[in-house]
């Protein structure tokens, strides 16, 4: 039993550059998760390769093309970045937290329905960008939309969509609220 979380979701033991692994206690999409980390693993490494969350990709691995980007305490961050004892405490949203009843969220609609995504590589990233902006500012101009996924490149050049969709989402969002 953890004692700081209580019952957790996984326990992992993980072993890679043979320094002595350090705990790490975090919740990740809702759920408490207790695991014994290499201290040289990245944030990004630990939600592929020991949670399983794929929609988190990985891109550069340098901190550049945004591919990675998850929400952390709230902020959008490069988890390739980040190591994953870093996260110690940390509250973690990945791409497959946007939608916990299985559906799709507002925001991952309106990507469909704008067609903002063409391979879809960096819709995770793009995605999660959109979502820190919109959870701080719910009425975001097109500058600021522009601004908030600067940090995510889109090797398919799709950004006019992109933009599109989230603005829609901000507004669908907020008539949601509304009612
Ligand atoms: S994989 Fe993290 S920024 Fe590119
Ligand atoms: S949709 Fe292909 S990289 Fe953006």
């Amino acid at each position: 039993m953890c004692e700081r979380y209580g019952a957790a979701k996984t326990c992992f033991t993980y072993i890679d550059s043979g320094l002595p692994r350090i705990s790490l206690h975090c919740r990740v999409n809702s759920e408490a998760v207790n695991a014994f980390v290499d201290p040289s693993m990245t944030l990004l490494s630990f939600l592929r390769k020991e949670l399983k969350l794929f929609g988190v990709k990985e891109g550069c691995g340098e901190g550049e093309c945004g591919a990675c980007t998850i929400i952390m305490n709230g902020l959008a961050v490069n988890s390739c970045m980040v190591l994953a004892v870093e996260a110690e405490g940390a509250a973690i949203t990945t791409v497959e937290g946007l939608s916990p009843d299985g559906g799709l969220s507002i925001l991952q609609q309106e990507f469909m329905n704008h067609d903002a995504l063409q391979c879809g590589f960096c819709t995770p990233g793009m995605l999660m960008s959109a979502r820190a902006l919109l959870n701080r500012n719910p009425d975001p101009t097109e500058a600021e939309a522009k601004e908030a996924i600067a940090g995510n490149f889109c090797r398919c050049t799709g950004y006019v969509p992109i933009i599109a969709a989230i603005l829609s989402a901000a507004k669908l969002e907020k008539e949601a609220r509304a009612k």
